[in-house]
């Protein structure tokens, strides 16, 4: 029996080295420039960016750490950690939108990290959970992306606007089963109850111009093509296209423009990117390096320059254009915890209205 569990371990070890290559280049580098052996960790993440690379070579270059990347989709991190149990080799977990981490805790993925209370002290403490099992290493919003021209922007000052029958057939949101729409329909939960939410999200089924369908940029691009005038999208996927090398995705953002709506009048709708120290985590130390060092000036300059997020950190220095041409947002207070837990009840509402 113990023999087996040694040999599932090695071959869980190899697989991950394995999908581990193409995706990061920081362990290989790391290891040419003849760090000392300090060892390593594994990290499983949901991030999706060639950028985040850029920050573990950052890690490894300052630690001697290798980092061993498995890069995934988090409903299938949950599920491949939840088959390991305890045999898992993941140290780290990173994913987005505190709803997939409100998930991956309710599965036991995570452990407390009693060690990070003080670095943590630098995070607010509604973008991290209430007991410290992860926290928000970079913070994002939820915005309306509306088209130049045939809409003005002070149209929509709060998300319970666009649920207004004067945008009938005007409104691009991608599906309600997205986990960004899900957490967004929780916090107003939270904020005016279920009833006014669902009467919210039929206004938004109703206002829909097409059937739901492709990811935020998609939204901004029917917004940009004339498909509709007004799309809910998270901040950085206009902002990727206003920086982008192509001058085609450039148009797209010079067409169209982009508010900062409340919540029900609480504040614009934070989300997270969040970590958190794995359940089994074999290479602790080097874990909990590795999550210190996502709050570190380094870390937290890199997120806002690479992936146009927001330092979770106060007074961090960067350099974003984009995001330095942002108003003062005002943010919701609400701890991004509730977003997990009203999640499912997020889901019925919108099932139920016809929201696809
Ligand atoms: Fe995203």
């Amino acid at each position: 029996m113990l023999k087996s569990l040694y040999a599932a371990a090695a071959i869980a070890a190899l697989a991950l080295s394995a999908c581990a290559e193409p995706a990061s280049e920081a362990p290989a580098s790391g290891a040419a420039s003849g760090a000392a052996p300090a060892g390593e960790v594994n990290l499983f993440t949901a991030r999706h960016y060639a950028s985040d690379a850029a920050v573990y070579a950052a890690f490894t270059e300052e630690t001697g750490i290798t980092v061993n990347v498995l890069e995934a989709p988090a409903d299938q991190l949950i599920e491949r950690m939840r088959a390991e149990g305890a045999r898992s080799p993941a140290d780290v977990v990173i994913t987005v939108d505190a709803g997939r981490l409100w998930r991956a805790d309710q599965a036991g993925l995570f452990q407390p990290a009693p060690e990070l209370a003080e670095a943590l002290q630098a995070v607010p403490a509604n973008l991290r959970h209430p007991d410290g099992h992860w926290f928000g290493f970079a913070s994002r919003v939820r915005v309306v992306v509306y088209a130049q021209g045939r809409v003005d922007a002070g149209e929509i000052t709060d998300f319970l606007d666009i649920a207004d029958e004067r945008w009938r057939g005007r409104l691009c949101v991608r599906s309600s089963s997205n986990v960004y729409n899900q957490s967004l329909m929780a916090g107003l939960i939270d904020a005016v109850g279920a009833e006014q939410a669902e009467a919210w999200a039929a206004g938004i089924a109703a206002n829909l111009a097409r059937a739901p369908q492709g990811g935020d940029t998609d939204q901004i691009r029917a917004v940009a093509a004339g498909e509709c005038d007004i799309a809910i999208v998270n901040h950085y996927y206009l902002a990727r296209l206003q920086r982008a090398e192509d001058t085609a995705d450039r148009a797209v953002a010079d067409a169209v423009g982009m508010v900062f709506p409340s919540l029900a009048g609480r504040g614009a709708p934070f989300n997270i990117s969040g970590a958190g120290l794995a359940a089994n985590a074999p290479n602790r130390d080097n874990a909990l390096a590795l999550l210190r060092f996502l709050l570190t000036e380094t870390g937290q300059r890199q997120f806002a320059e690479l992936t146009n997020e927001f330092p979770v950190v106060e007074d961090v220095a960067y350099d974003n254009p984009v995001l330095a041409s942002y108003p003062e947002i005002s943010p919701d207070p609400v701890n991004v915890n509730v977003l997990g837990e009203n999640a499912a009840q997020a889901q019925r509402i919108s099932d139920r209205v016809g929201w696809p």
